[in-house]
C-alpha cells in the first residue's frame, strides 16, 4: 500500500498546533486590536520578534535556497509601524539575540512566515482602527501575490530541505521555541497592560 507522506511543514503546523492555540488565546486576552495603545504593545512584541531573526533573512546559504528570501523580512515594515504611531523604536541592546544554525534558522522562519497567514485576520482589525498596510499595519501586508501562493513558496523550499534526523529534530525544537518566546513576548506585553496604577503617597 502506498501511504501518503506528510510534508515537513504539516507535521510542523501538528507539533505546534497547542502552542498556536495558546497563542490566540492571548491574543483574545491581550486585545491589542481593542485601541491605539494596545496595538501598541502588540508592535513592541512583533518589533522584538522580528528583530531576533531580522539577519536570518539575510544569510547567503538560506537565500541560495529561496532567493526571494531578503524581501521576506519584516523588520523594516514593523519599524515603519512604530514611526508611523510615534512609538519609540526599542533599542537593539535589550533585545533578544537571534539563532545561529541552519536548522534553527528554518524551524523560527517557519514560525515567522506562517504567522503571515493569520495576519488576514488581523488586518482587518487593524482597519477597525483606522490603520492599513500604508500607515501603521505595514507588518500585517499580504505579498502581492497573495498569501498562501507566498506561502506554499516559502513550504516548497521548506519541505524539500534534506535534513538527517538529528537536524530535524533540531528545527522542530527552534519552531516550539520560536512559538514560546512570542508568548513570552505576548505575556510580557499583557503585564504591562494591566499593570495597576501605583499608589499615591498620602
Ligand atoms: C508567532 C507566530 C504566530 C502568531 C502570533 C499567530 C497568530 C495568529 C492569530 C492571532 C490568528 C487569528 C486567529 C483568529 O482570530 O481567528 C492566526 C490564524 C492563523 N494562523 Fe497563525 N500565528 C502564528 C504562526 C502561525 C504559523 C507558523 C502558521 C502555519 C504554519 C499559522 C497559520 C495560521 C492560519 C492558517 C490561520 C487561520 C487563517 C485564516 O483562517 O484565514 N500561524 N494566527
Amino acid at each position: 500500500m502506498n501511504i501518503p507522506h506528510e510534508s515537513r511543514s504539516k507535521r510542523l503546523m501538528s507539533v505546534t498546533d497547542e502552542q498556536h492555540e495558546r497563542l490566540h488565546v492571548l491574543v483574545a486576552q491581550q486585545a491589542p486590536f481593542s485601541s491605539l495603545a494596545a496595538y501598541g504593545h502588540w508592535l513592541d512584541v512583533q518589533f522584538r520578534f522580528q528583530y531576533r531573526i531580522a539577519s536570518l533573512y539575510h544569510w547567503p546559504a538560506l537565500g541560495d535556497l529561496l532567493p526571494e528570501l531578503p524581501e521576506r523580512g519584516r523588520l523594516a515594515a514593523v519599524e515603519a509601524d512604530l514611526r508611523d504611531l510615534g512609538r519609540t523604536v526599542p533599542a537593539s541592546g535589550t533585545l533578544a539575540e537571534q539563532p545561529r544554525q541552519d536548522p534553527e534558522a528554518w524551524g523560527w522562519l517557519f514560525v515567522s512566515e506562517g504567522s503571515n497567514l493569520g495576519a488576514a485576520i488581523l488586518l482587518k482589525r487593524a482597519r477597525a482602527l483606522g490603520l492599513s498596510e500604508q500607515h501603521g499595519a505595514r507588518h500585517l501586508a499580504g505579498a502581492p501575490e497573495g498569501r498562501a501562493r507566498h506561502w506554499r513558496a516559502f513550504t516548497a523550499v521548506f519541505d524539500a530541505l534534506s535534513l538527517d534526523a538529528a537536524q530535524e529534530a533540531r528545527l522542530q525544537a527552534a519552531a516550539k521555541a520560536a512559538f514560546a518566546y512570542f508568548e513570552v513576548l505576548l505575556q510580557d506585553a499583557c503585564a504591562q497592560q494591566v499593570q495597576p496604577e501605583p499608589e499615591l503617597a498620602l
